[in-house]
């Protein structure tokens, strides 16, 4: 018998601004997705952006549904649709962010459970880890290897 930690690794900021220019636009553009999200039900627009490998950006933003387990994430309308468009295009980076009452957040949106197996199994499929930056008005999460969200996770994929 053995007993087991699991630590993740996470890089905080005070503001958007203090993240580098290339993430700095990318949480811009995330911003801007979140302005054409449906949320009539929740009032809470989430805009993911994703920065691919050949340096563009793909955008997406939650769409919800009177019938609610009928709505997506944003970060799954991005997600989907990029690997929809070109399998062999890498996601390098994803930006999330949350506007409510016209406002963007102050604190982080952390992706959320099913969001986090979409995650993970992208990044085995590509081969690639992804960036995660969930940005707040007042603080900003950065992690380097979005794998670490979501540990012992359901795989078919034989783990090390
Ligand atoms: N939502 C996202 O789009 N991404 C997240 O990471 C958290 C939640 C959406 C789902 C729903 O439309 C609304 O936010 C409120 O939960």
């Amino acid at each position: 018998m053995k007993s087991k930690i699991i630590n993740i690794e996470y890089i905080e900021y005070n503001s958007i601004d203090e993240l580098g220019s290339q993430y700095n636009r990318l949480v811009e553009k995330a911003i801007e997705a979140a302005k054409y999200a449906y949320a009539p039900y929740s009032n809470f627009k989430v805009g993911a952006a994703l920065l691919m490998k050949d340096n563009t950006i793909i955008t997406g933003n939650n769409q919800e549904n009177a019938a609610y387990p009928s709505g997506l994430c944003a970060e799954r309308v991005a997600l989907f649709y990029a690997k929809s468009i070109n399998p062999d295009n890498v996601i390098v980076a994803l930006a999330i962010i949350a506007i409510q009452n016209n406002e963007i957040t102050d604190y982080p949106v952390s992706p959320c459970g099913s969001c986090r197996q979409v995650i993970a199994e992208v990044i085995e499929r590509q081969k690639n880890t992804i960036v995660l930056i969930l940005a707040g008005k007042n603080k900003v999460f950065l992690i380097p290897d979005a794998l670490q969200l979501l540990p012992l996770k359901f795989s078919f994929v034989k783990e090390k």
